[in-house]
């Protein structure tokens, strides 16, 4: 099965305030994997709302604008549910390594989700490598995904 993205393909990343600074060093991690970088904001530290910035990244990918996402906020759950309101994203919030994988193999997750104030930098950038390294696995997978909508 195959991965999400290929090297050259586009990756959309957005943040609130409290995301901000790990998303541009999440983007930094994108493009060493040889992936152009969309950034859709927030810049700067002024207190913006997340809905709005998982929102725009889901659309993006839902419009075929760009091939996948990675989203950050304080926790990584409100930017989730955003980006999952809108239909056809399916926006993976992990911890860690299992949970990265995972949300690839078995939901073929088109975005990653991130909490900026729960998981250390370092962390941050395994499970970003770790999500685009993995492929959807199909078979089994692939009814239980359609059913997501
Ligand atoms: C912002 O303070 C915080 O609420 C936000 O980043 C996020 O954690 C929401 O889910």
């Amino acid at each position: 099965m195959s991965l999400l993205a290929k090297p050259g393909d586009t990756v959309a990343v957005a943040s609130d305030h409290a995301g901000v600074e790990l998303k541009g060093i999440v983007a930094g991690e994108i493009a060493a994997l040889g992936f152009k970088v969309l950034d859709l904001g927030t810049q700067g530290s002024a207190s913006v709302d997340y809905p709005d910035f998982g929102r725009a990244v889901a659309e993006h990918v839902v419009a075929g604008k760009v091939k996948a996402g990675v989203i950050v906020c304080g926790t990584g759950i409100g930017i989730s549910i955003a980006a999952n309101r809108v239909p056809g994203a399916r926006a993976v919030l992990a911890h860690d390594t299992y949970g990265a994988r995972m949300g690839r193999e078995h939901n073929d997750g088109n975005i990653l989700a991130l909490g900026a104030r729960v998981i250390a930098i370092d962390t941050a950038k395994h499970l970003v490598r770790e999500f685009f390294a993995t492929p959807f696995g199909g078979g089994r997978h692939a009814g239980r995904v359609a059913k997501l909508g």
